[in-house]
Parts: C-alpha cells; sequence; structure tokens
C-alpha cells in the first residue's frame, strides 16, 4: 500500500489554469452510504468521496451486516438492510479522523437492539461528544464516553428512544442530524431547533428516501415510523475542497481557473460571499440540479483582496473554510477580523490557535480572540509550519505557500486523505509548486 506522504514542501508555481474537477462531498458522501444502508432495497451511490473518512463509515456499515459494493472508484452500490436490519458488529467500530460518523452514528445507534463501541483516531478522541451525548440521553438513549465526554462512546442497544422538541446552543449540522436519526426510530414526532440555520442534507438526503419531513432554515420536524426507499445518489463535488483553488486562483496573479459542478448548497458556500466582499473574481454559471443539490460551474480569475469583518452570520455557512480565509485575508490589504467562530477551536485540531501559529511563523501578524482573530494582510515569507495532522490547515498552507517569498515546509500532512485524496497532483496539474516528501 502506497504511505501517505508525511509532510510537503510548497512554494510559488505558476498562475493557475485549467479545467479541474473536484472529488466528491463528505458530507453528503457520510449521508449517503447511512441512510442507504439502513434504507429497502439497492441504492446506487455516484461520485462517492474515496476518503479515508467517508470510507471508515462505508466499512462500519459492512461490520454492520451491510453489503456494499465498489464496482468502481467513486460508486458504491449499497444492499439496505432497512430501518431495523442492522446487526451487532464483532468489535469497535473505528471512525478515524471523522467527527460526522462519530456523532451521526451515535444518533442512528442509540435506539438499535445491541451495544456498539465507536471510537475515532488521536485528533477525533479529543472532540467533544457532550453535544450529541445530551439531546440523545433526553430520547432516553444510554451512552458512555470516556473522561471529559470524550470518544470512545459506548452506545447501549435495548433502548427504546423517545420524539424530543430540543433548540440545540450550538449550530452544529452533526448534533441536529444524530438527533433526526435516532428520531427515525423514535414514536411521535421531533422537532430541531438552531440558533442559526446549518447544512441541511440529511433533511434533503431523507426526502429524498421517502421518509415524510418539514423543514425551514433552523428548525426542522420529522416523526419516526415510517419507510426509506432505496434511492440513487448523485455526489456533489465537495464547495469545501474547492475552496482551497478558489482561494489560490483568486490569490495567485494571472491565474484562471475552471472548477466543474461544484455543490453551491447556500448552506455551505459563505467564503464565496466573503471573498467577493474582499474584492474576488468568482463567476457561476451552468447552475443546475444535481441529486437534489446546487450544483455549479466556477470560473475564478486573480483579483487583489482588501480586508473585511467577516460578518457573523455567516460563519456556519463557512465553517470549514476559515483555514483558508486565514491564508486569503493574510495576503489582503488591511485588516480581516473573524467572531463568533469559536467552534473552530473544537474542529479537527484549534484551527484558531493553529492558524494563527502557523501564519506568525510565516511573518504575519495575528491577534487572537476567543473567539476569532484579527489578521494583518501582509507580505508571506517562507519557513515551516505544522499542519497538526488537520487536513485543512495542511491545504490552507500549501495555497500560502503559493504567495510565499520562499519555499514553505509543511509537516504532518498524511491526514488530506480523509477528505481530499490525490490534493497534492490536481495542486501540481492546476500551477502549484508543491513537492510530497
Ligand atoms: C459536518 C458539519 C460541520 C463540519 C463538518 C461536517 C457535517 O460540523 O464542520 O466538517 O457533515 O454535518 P458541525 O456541524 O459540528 O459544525
Amino acid at each position: 500500500m502506497k504511505v501517505a506522504s508525511r509532510h510537503w514542501i510548497a512554494s510559488p508555481g505558476a498562475p493557475l489554469h485549467g479545467v479541474l474537477t473536484i472529488p466528491g462531498d463528505k458530507s453528503v458522501s457520510h449521508r449517503a452510504i447511512m441512510l442507504a444502508a439502513i434504507a429497502d432495497g439497492v441504492s446506487r451511490i455516484d461520485g462517492f468521496l474515496e476518503g479515508a473518512d467517508t470510507c471508515a463509515t462505508a466499512a462500519i456499515f459492512q461490520r454492520l451486516g451491510v453489503r456494499i459494493e465498489t464496482p468502481q472508484p467513486g460508486v458504491r452500490i449499497v444492499r439496505g438492510v432497512g430501518l431495523d436490519g442492522l446487526r451487532a458488529a464483532d468489535g469497535p467500530l473505528d471512525c478515524g479522523n471523522a467527527g460526522t460518523a462519530m456523532r451521526l452514528l451515535a444518533g442512528l445507534l442509540a435506539g438499535q437492539a445491541f451495544d456498539s463501541l465507536l471510537i475515532g483516531d488521536a485528533s477525533l478522541s479529543r472532540r467533544p461528544m457532550h453535544r450529541v451525548i445530551a439531546p440523545l440521553a433526553r430520547m432516553g438513549a444510554r451512552i458512555e464516553a470516556a473522561q471529559d465526554t470524550r470518544p470512545p462512546l459506548r452506545i447501549h442497544g435495548n433502548n427504546i428512544v423517545q420524539a424530543i422538541d430540543y433548540e440545540c446552543e450550538i449550530a452544529s449540522a452533526q448534533v441536529k442530524s444524530a438527533i433526526l436519526l435516532a428520531a427515525l426510530r423514535a414514536d411521535g414526532e421531533t422537532c430541531v431547533r438552531e440558533p442559526c440555520p446549518t447544512r441541511d442534507y440529511t433533511e434533503r438526503m431523507l426526502a429524498a428516501f421517502g421518509w415524510p419531513i418539514e423543514f425551514a432554515p433552523g428548525v426542522v420536524r420529522l416523526s419516526g415510523g415510517h419507510r426509506l426507499r432505496a434511492t440513487d445518489i448523485v455526489v456533489p463535488a465537495d464547495f469545501s475542497s474547492a475552496a482551497f483553488f478558489i482561494a489560490a486562483a483568486t490569490l495567485v496573479p494571472g491565474s484562471e481557473l475552471h472548477l466543474q459542478r461544484v455543490g453551491i448548497n447556500p448552506r455551505r458556500t459563505g467564503l464565496l460571499q466573503v471573498l467577493r466582499a474582499m474584492g474576488a473574481n468568482i463567476i457561476e454559471s451552468n447552475v443546475s440540479e444535481q441529486g437534489g443539490e446546487a450544483v455549479a460551474d466556477l470560473l475564478v480569475r486573480h483579483a487583489p483582496l482588501r480586508g473585511i469583518d467577516v460578518p457573523i452570520a455567516l460563519v456556519a455557512d463557512m465553517i470549514d473554510e476559515f483555514p483558508v480565509l486565514f491564508v486569503a485575508a493574510a495576503c489582503a490589504e488591511g485588516i480581516t477580523r473573524i467572531r463568533g467562530a469559536a467552534e473552530l477551536r473544537v474542529k479537527e485540531s484549534d484551527r484558531i490557535a493553529r492558524m494563527a501559529t502557523g501564519l506568525r511563523e510565516l511573518g504575519i501578524v495575528v491577534t487572537e480572540t476567543p473567539d476569532g482573530a484579527d489578521i494583518h494582510g501582509g507580505r508571506l515569507l517562507g519557513g515551516s509550519v505544522d499542519s497538526s495532522g488537520d487536513h485543512r490547515m495542511a491545504m490552507a498552507f500549501a495555497v500560502a505557500a503559493q504567495l510565499a517569498a520562499a519555499p514553505v515546509r509543511i509537516d504532518d500532512v498524511a491526514n488530506v486523505a480523509t477528505s481530499f485524496p490525490g490534493f497534492d497532483a490536481l495542486a501540481r496539474q492546476a500551477g502549484f509548486g508543491l513537492r510530497a516528501l
């Protein structure tokens, strides 16, 4: 097996050009496997992300007794076992680096007849699980976590789960989705309200699988007692992966890059609004629907950026794009202020602290606040940065290096394979200066 590279040496390459196809959406791929697995009948998933996170989810369902075939890369045929057809695995279920897998599975497994043990890698084992344990416990689930409500999670079976009316304290699609998946097996109507709207893929996909559901931004309602009907899913290209190329083409002079069929669900594309407000030139065309999700081709041309105050209302709609926004801000004229983004501290790493440290290493002035940062645009120098095993930080620093005065060494990049296998090859094809070691 090819061992993923542990570090990159990145430096300015050529202006970015060409037509790129970005791999499938991670959030949609996880959910497609989960819902297809508990549906009645055979579902086909096209555009499935062959990332470590989503492959971990597929492997977990195989361990739970679901037959999943891979006729070719990016395609899965899932032979659904129905809502009551999962069976106990013969050991722990390994979610790897995937917070989405662990939190959504906690909900989906909460009402099953058998016990499950969910484990994860070192990064996932540090992430907070209280946010899903608390609402699921109110529904009657029994979930034990390690100290301080961190993984592993032991989910006790044979518990009848009850419907719930739940007001989330934090804006989290993972928490909302965990409750909704548990609610499929509960009697009565469950309602989840959010402090601000988050990505609605679970809701849209439940509807695509034929489950009656009502949802509007910030509120969703469904009742237990229905069945899921197998359906075919076409996964759009992942906007969060496209974001690295959108930012790079904006920042590198002379660039003109086309990105094909990218998912533009408004709950994901806050970065487009922020970059445009900073001066970016991004044109959407061929807007259409693919498998119930809006997709578009994006044309990105270089444009100089100026710092802005990032609207707090857009934070949830760009929650995974902050690492690359930090880089765009470092290259912009003036100061970019980020607030209301404390959630970044509990992602795959503390993305506020780690991005601030990395950019300072490269000569940028960054002031941290508890829920954000002030980033002073400046001149990026060469140096050495640590991505802390966080895929999005590694790719963000690779973008930063395209503007740096000297080469940048980026350590601990193997986890890029969790969300964007092949990133380095695609980046080089577009014009990045990037060597994997
Ligand atoms: C995800 C939701 C977000 C996001 C994560 C994927 C999902 O997390 O950061 O990468 O697929 O539901 P939160 O909902 O916890 O903010």
